[in-house]
């Protein structure tokens, strides 16, 4: 399982040092977009993205918790991203955006909250790169894995073998040691913020989920 790390709860004055030493033992950098909207938080934008875009070459892997995902898209491109992740429940037109997203040659994805079904983006699976399942309700870092998030991955990996579907499948929220064995044979990555950033031991941590 590859590691997606969430940089949201990093130390913002010094992200440089903060990451210097955890930074090559994940795969992606997960970047959580919020408008106080979409979500009661708010985090930082494309300008933090393109900064932090000189310190890695590591995919980006950005989340847009936001109400109109679809105003931004160039700039979230132009700032380095990789993966272009938007939410099903937000108030846009969700092929019209994953084609707007694929229109810069940027990886498109969709996430569902905890109470949003698979069956809602069914129609969208096949042109979709990449699906995100909340395991927590969007927001805040640090929260508990909810296990209503296990069934999903499931029948997402289920779906992309019997459909030969190319979305990757990654899983957001209270991803740690211990939750991550629940999920560890759907998914092709899971993000992690505190488990690994909030620790002491921060290589160790990525390096024992990548492990798993
Ligand atoms: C929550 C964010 C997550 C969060 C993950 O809205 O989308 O990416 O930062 O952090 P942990 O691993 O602490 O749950
Ligand atoms: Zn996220």
């Amino acid at each position: 399982m590859d590691v997606a790390l969430s940089i949201l709860t990093v130390d913002y004055s010094d992200v440089r040092k903060s990451l210097e030493n955890v930074i090559d033992s994940v795969d992606y950098i997960h970047l959580d977009v919020m408008d106080g909207e979409f979500v009661p938080n708010i985090s930082f934008g494309y300008s933090f993205i393109k900064s932090l875009r000189k310190i890695t070459d590591k995919p980006f892997d950005t989340h847009l918790m936001m109400v109109h995902p679809n105003k931004y898209i160039k700039e979230f491109v132009e700032a380095g991203s990789d993966y272009i992740t938007f939410h099903i429940e937000a108030d846009c037109d969700a092929k019209e955006t994953i084609d707007l997203i694929h229109s810069f040659n940027v990886k498109a994805g969709i996430s569902i909250k905890p109470n949003t079904k698979v069956d809602e983006i069914k129609d969208l699976l096949p042109c979709l790169d990449m699906v995100l399942v909340m395991s927590v309700e969007p927001g805040f870092g640090g929260q508990k894995f909810m296990p209503i998030a296990i069934d999903k991955v499931k029948e997402l990996s289920e779906l992309k073998k019997k459909y030969n579907y190319n979305y990757l499948i990654n899983i957001d929220g209270g991803i740690k040691d211990t939750t991550a064995v629940y999920i560890k044979d759907y998914v092709d990555l899971a993000v992690s913020g505190s488990y690994i950033l909030n620790s002491d031991t921060p290589k160790e941590n990525a390096l024992k989920l990548k492990n798993l």
